[in-house]
């Protein structure tokens, strides 16, 4: 069950928005920025749907649609392996795994203590210094064994 807060702070992003309809993009990244784990949970996107005059399955046309927006709960920071062609020849795969290793996790999982979960991204014009990375809005390339540790170490304590 969400949390009464939550329910306001949806409200509040809607209105903001002036409940328009066009700004669904914008109003759905907010809500999953403020949910604080990533996602969008399914109570908001039935407020959604209700204040924007939608259907439901509208709103998850919109949610399932763009890679952006999960419907579950995600870590506190998306690493994001570029898998495009450059990349890929680059050693996107070995990037996986030095991940992978770094975080005890798999690909499309989420840490335990929920700071990380890992996914596969297409190109985000980073092509120049593939194989790359993207976190939130920065990008990080040319990554080996290291820079990888030091990725995660930085971002641990960013964290904390
Ligand atoms: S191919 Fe990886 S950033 Fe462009």
């Amino acid at each position: 069950m969400m949390e009464k807060i939550r329910a306001q702070e949806v409200y509040g992003i809607i209105n903001k928005h002036n409940k328009s309809k066009e700004q669904i993009l914008s109003i759905l990244l907010e809500i999953q920025e403020a949910s604080g784990r990533n996602y969008v949970p399914e109570e908001c996107a039935q407020i959604v749907a209700q204040e924007l005059g939608l259907s439901l399955s509208k709103v998850y046309d919109v949610l399932t649609f763009y890679a952006m927006f999960s419907l579950k709960p995600r870590g506190k920071y998306i690493l994001e392996i570029c898998k495009s062609a450059p990349c890929h020849v680059n050693g996107s795969k070995n990037v996986r795994d030095m991940f992978e290793k770094e975080l005890g996790i798999s690909i499309g999982e989420t840490t335990e203590d929920n700071m990380f979960t890992l996914q596969y991204s297409s190109c985000f014009g980073a092509c120049d210094i593939a194989p790359a990375v993207k976190i939130g809005g920065k990008v990080y390339g040319n990554l080996n064994e290291q820079k990888v540790k030091e990725i995660v170490d930085l971002y641990r304590k960013e964290g904390q």
